[in-house]
């Protein structure tokens, strides 16, 4: 099979299979959303399958969950969950501090409250993900419906006085409508050309009261596992 796939699908899998090791007998477990963690989910099932392991996992968002269901592992929600002992994710971006810039799924509110809600966040990536500054992928911001030209224009006055390059807001659409997250939000891409203070937009922008959430995650990822398509793997953790 591996010898069938593309080569960043090589990449994705290998990091994928690896970090699904750190998983144990009766865990409960954050799954994320993205292509990378579809090929977590699978390689999970294959080992529940295969070992009899028992694990219960939240999903990050209604793909998960349907992709989790179909391959028979046990769903259940994060307020039946609790705690959960790992999540495992993908990203969109990740630097030296092991800051993250999600959400190019739109799932961001969902896994910033579940990698949250962990005692361990684990992040596969292939090397095209990691990045000396964050901000070249467009940050995702979830905001709501409701006075949304009002937070854009808030957002915008906001992002003018931090330390970024650039200072542009597009509308996240699906086809010809704008993008609705699970909760019914909008998505709101903010193209920043290099954030020189990620903790500190990650705060600023949450001070609109229209934003539900923005997807910069500092200091909640632990480890990336990063996979390269000959099949190998590196693991970069926290400094
Ligand atoms: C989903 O909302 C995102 O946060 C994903 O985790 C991120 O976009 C990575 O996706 P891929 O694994 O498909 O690149």
């Amino acid at each position: 099979m591996f010898a069938e796939l593309s080569s960043v699908d090589k990449a994705k899998y290998v990091a994928a299979k690896r970090a699904v090791e750190f998983v144990e007998d009766g865990m409960k477990l954050g799954l994320g959303t993205g292509s990378t963690a579809a090929w977590m989910v699978r390689c999970l099932a294959e080992r529940v399958h295969k070992e009899g392991l028992r694990i219960q996992g939240v999903p990050t968002s209604t793909r998960t969950a349907d992709l989790a269901g179909e391959l028979g592992l046990e769903v259940i929600t994060l307020d039946e969950a609790g705690r959960l002992d790992i999540t495992i994710d993908g990203t969109d971006e990740f630097d030296a501090n092991l800051s993250l810039i999600k959400g190019g799924g739109g799932a961001l509110l969902q896994e910033k409250i579940v990698a949250s809600a962990s005692d361990k966040m684990i992040v596969i990536a292939d090397f095209d993900k990691r990045v000396a500054h964050l901000g070249q992928f467009p940050l995702p911001i979830e905001v709501l419906g409701f006075g949304l030209k009002s937070s854009q224009s808030q957002i915008s006055e906001l992002i003018a006085a931090q330390d970024v390059t650039e200072c542009k807001i597009t509308m996240r659409m699906a086809g010809g409508s704008p993008f609705t997250t699970d909760q019914g939000n909008y998505i709101l891409d903010l193209h920043l050309g290099k954030i020189g203070d990620p903790e500190k937009l990650a705060v600023v922008l949450n001070q609109v009261p229209g934003v539900v959430e923005n997807g910069l995650f500092v200091d909640i990822c632990d480890l990336v596992v990063l996979g390269a398509s000959d099949g190998t793997v590196e693991e970069q953790s926290k400094n």
